[in-house]
């Protein structure tokens, strides 16, 4: 490779591959999947709807969704193997490794596991949005000592997955502040979480693998697990000048601050706008003013002092935890979303495929030849 080839590290600005699932436009501040812009989707749409735009190319017309519904709603149930294995798994150990451990446990179980076209994979999709809520909660219950609540095939994907976390279904603007955060949760082109997908479907191994290693990837502080770091940042402050003072210090050390900061956004995540609206919502209604006062100073100084800006984890952090979810589930749930837009992601990458492999620059010792042991000193 050409000494001037400049490395472009973290692949920033790298334009990997075409793709037709979503649309990021740093300039407009705007996110659209195939086509539609994601706020509309957040306003008109249940998750469910878009977890069908997102797998099908096209939004559904009633019947399709019923269809999709019933599809996905009779497959929640988990079989005796993965509750086997939620036994054996120590309480102690990270929800994510948990998640991903059930997963690969249900591919290496699946007699079809390796089937490579297009609709084996939508139904392997279908089956773990199904089940990977079910799994979230029937973990974070045995944590707690609590009875596994089964699922039901009576309640929307968001209501079931209250259903089976709290053993209740909260009000439905709560329960429609949770919905907006899965359909703004789904699909972010090539994040890193997304991309390892594609480069593990890239050589033609399997679909469990590629989202096995998607939700490793996405379990990350830098991606994904952000949404957790936030409200381990927020949670300790009694006051917005005690917050204000420590992010003050946190930056003067050069520390970075959980949920702001974007790859591609520099004048702000789309995203953020919408999720903010239904969080603040959520404090004023639930009474965690408190809270937004210290979630406003910390950004107030981040976005004055460093001109970097929230994304979405930010907003969606203090709104789960108001929801009333342990922390160590945020990242979790992220994924129970995101496994739409990994999945549409699979899909793309094996309709037209050619295997993942960039170059590196060599900057090691130079050229020498091998002493003997014994002349090795
Ligand atoms: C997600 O890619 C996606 O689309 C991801 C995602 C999705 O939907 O899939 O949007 C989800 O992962 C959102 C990001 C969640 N992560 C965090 O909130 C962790 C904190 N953020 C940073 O670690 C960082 O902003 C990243 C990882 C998000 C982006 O990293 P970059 O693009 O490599 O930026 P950088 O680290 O090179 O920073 C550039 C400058 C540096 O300052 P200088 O050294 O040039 O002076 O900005 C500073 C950084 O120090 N900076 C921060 C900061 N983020 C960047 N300073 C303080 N706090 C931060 N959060």
């Amino acid at each position: 490779m050409a000494e001037t080839t400049e490395v472009k590290k973290g692949l920033a600005g790298v334009v990997a591959d075409e793709s037709a699932i979503s649309n990021v436009i740093p300039e407009k501040r705007a996110l659209y999947y195939r086509g539609y812009p994601v706020h509309e989707l957040a306003e008109q749409c249940r998750f469910e709807e878009v977890a069908y735009l997102l797998l099908y190319g096209e939004l559904p017309t009633r019947a399709q969704l019923e269809a999709f519904e019933q599809e996905e709603r009779r497959q929640r149930e988990l079989d005796e193997t993965v509750h086997h294995l939620l036994r054996l798994i120590h309480t102690d150990a990270a929800p994510m490794d948990v998640l991903r451990t059930a997963v690969s446990l249900i591919g290496a179980n699946d007699p079809e596991a390796t089937g490579a076209d297009l609709d084996t994979i939508r139904r392997k999709a279908i089956g773990l949005l199904a089940k990977l809520p079910t799994i979230v909660a029937a973990d974070r219950r045995r944590r707690h000592g609590l009875d596994f609540i089964p699922p039901r095939e009576d309640l929307t994907f968001a209501e079931n997955f209250f259903h089976m976390y709290f053993g209740e279904v909260p009000d439905p603007e709560v329960v429609k502040a949770f919905d907006v955060s899965l359909i703004l949760y789904a699909e972010h082109s090539f994040n890193a979480s997304t991309f390892t997908a594609r480069v593990i479907t890239s050589t033609l191994s399997d679909y469990y693998s590629a989202i096995t290693g998607a939700i490793g990837a996405l379990k990350g502080p830098l991606h994904g697990g952000a949404n957790e770091e936030v409200m381990r940042m927020l949670k300790p402050f009694r006051s917005p000048d005690e917050a204000r003072q420590w992010v003050q210090d946190a930056l003067a050390r050069k520390q970075k601050i959980m949920g702001f900061g974007h790859r591609v956004y520099r004048y702000g995540d789309s995203r953020v706008p919408i999720m903010e609206r239904y969080t603040r919502r959520l404090a004023e209604r639930l009474g965690y003013q408190e809270l937004m006062a210290i979630y406003d100073a910390i950004q107030e100084v981040v976005v004055q002092q460093k001109g970097i800006h929230p994304n979405l984890d930010y907003p969606t952090g203090p709104a789960y935890y108001m929801m009333g979810f342990d922390i160590e589930t945020y990242t979790p749930i992220f994924v129970i979303s995101r496994i739409t837009g990994w999945s549409a992601h699979v899909m793309e990458q094996l309709a037209d495929n050619r295997i993942i492999r960039p170059l590196s620059r060599y900057v090691g010792p130079p050229e020498r030849s091998v002493p003997p042991l014994d002349a090795r000193g």
